[in-house]
């Protein structure tokens, strides 16, 4: 079977838009393919290592909704990087053979050198992370690695380093694929798109009463002043993250209809979608409350997914001293 492997920083509670454009995606991946699903928490070092403080609670949320949407254990080996030491060596031996100059035209580090302004990310660390991400994916010699369009260049840096490095020692790795995800565009209630550090996200882990307002004060159509003022539903926040992910076309017609009519008011519109919206969340929810009941299960769980995912390692990690000579 095709292996995938993915991963993401603990950047604790996950957001709808996370679970539209990331985990609904490995969801039907963990059927198809032998998933490895890891916390990228060395890469998360490479921007917080002068505050790393967050970093086990972040973890924790994280993987609480990873398993609480249904990325399940018995299918797929969920980690954390840190637990598995190889990928620590292997990012040494491919320090050797990275080229310097690959990593600094990189578009994504010149882009966040520029735009993270409170942090220093002149480190040797922040320069090699697509390097250590190099190492994360080919040591499990995984096919196909699920990214967004952001990472795009990451996974093809990657294949750029495994080639060759399988030039100088032999065909040791596959190289892997990215496997576009194609995200649907999710916005927060400011209407700008979600994200924690625009603080408008709607969280997995939201209760129910918090969710319903959150939508009820979500941000509209602003050219609609007045309830007697017709809207336009396809510049709507509402609309274009809401109803075009949780109503079905009949609901979608009557508020098109509606709207550009002054026919409905927006709280009309938005209560309309909210019961859709907290029956999506609700099982997600209650799996929630019952994993956080056991604290132990989680523990237990990543120690399981970091045995699997050591003895993957550990059998690349021979060939690779052996290819190069320190065998
Ligand atoms: N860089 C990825 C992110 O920020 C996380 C990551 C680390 C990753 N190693 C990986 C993703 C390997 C895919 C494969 O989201
Ligand atoms: Fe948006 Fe609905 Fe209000 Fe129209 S009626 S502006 S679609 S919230």
């Amino acid at each position: 079977m095709k292996r995938v492997l993915s991963g993401m920083r603990p950047t604790g509670k996950l957001h709808l838009g996370h679970y539209h454009g990331v985990l609904a995606n490995w969801l039907k991946l963990q059927e198809d393919y032998e998933c490895f699903f890891f916390v990228a928490d060395w890469h998360a070092l490479t921007t917080d290592y002068a505050n790393p403080a967050g970093i086990k609670e972040n973890t924790r949320q994280m993987v609480l909704d990873w398993m609480s949407v249904g990325i399940d254990p018995a299918k797929s080996t969920i980690f954390r990087q840190s637990s598995i030491k190889e990928h620590a060596e292997l990012l040494v031996l491919l320090g050797m053979i990275t080229p310097l100059p690959w990593l600094e035209r990189n578009p994504t580090y010149k882009e966040q050198l520029q735009e993270i302004r409170d942090k220093d990310l002149h480190t040797y660390g922040f320069l090699g992370y697509p390097v250590l991400q190099t190492a994360d994916i080919i040591i499990y010699k995984a096919n196909k690695v699920p990214v967004g369009i952001d990472q795009a260049p990451h996974v093809e840096l990657s294949r750029e380093i495994t080639r060759r490095f399988n030039n100088f020692y032999g065909e040791v790795f596959p190289e892997p694929e990215t496997l576009l995800t194609s995200a649907p565009k999710v916005l927060g209630t400011d209407g700008r798109k979600m994200s924690k550090s625009y603080n408008n996200s709607i969280f997995l882990s939201d209760p129910p009463a918090e969710v319903e307002k959150k939508i009820l004060y979500m941000m509209t159509d602003t050219a609609r002043k007045r309830r007697t003022d017709a809207g336009n539903p396809e510049v709507c926040p509402l609309f274009l993250t809401f109803h075009l992910l949780y109503s079905d076309e009949n609901t979608r017609a009557w508020v098109r209809e509606g709207c550009t009519t002054a026919g409905i008011g927006c709280t009309e519109c938005k209560k309309s979608v909210i019961p859709k919206v907290l029956a999506r969340l609700e099982p997600i929810r209650k799996k929630r409350a019952e994993l956080e009941r056991d604290p132990g299960a989680l523990q237990g769980i990543l120690e399981r997914g970091a045995q699997k995912a050591a003895e993957a390692a550990g059998g690349t990690m021979e060939e690779v001293r052996r290819a190069m000579g320190l065998e």
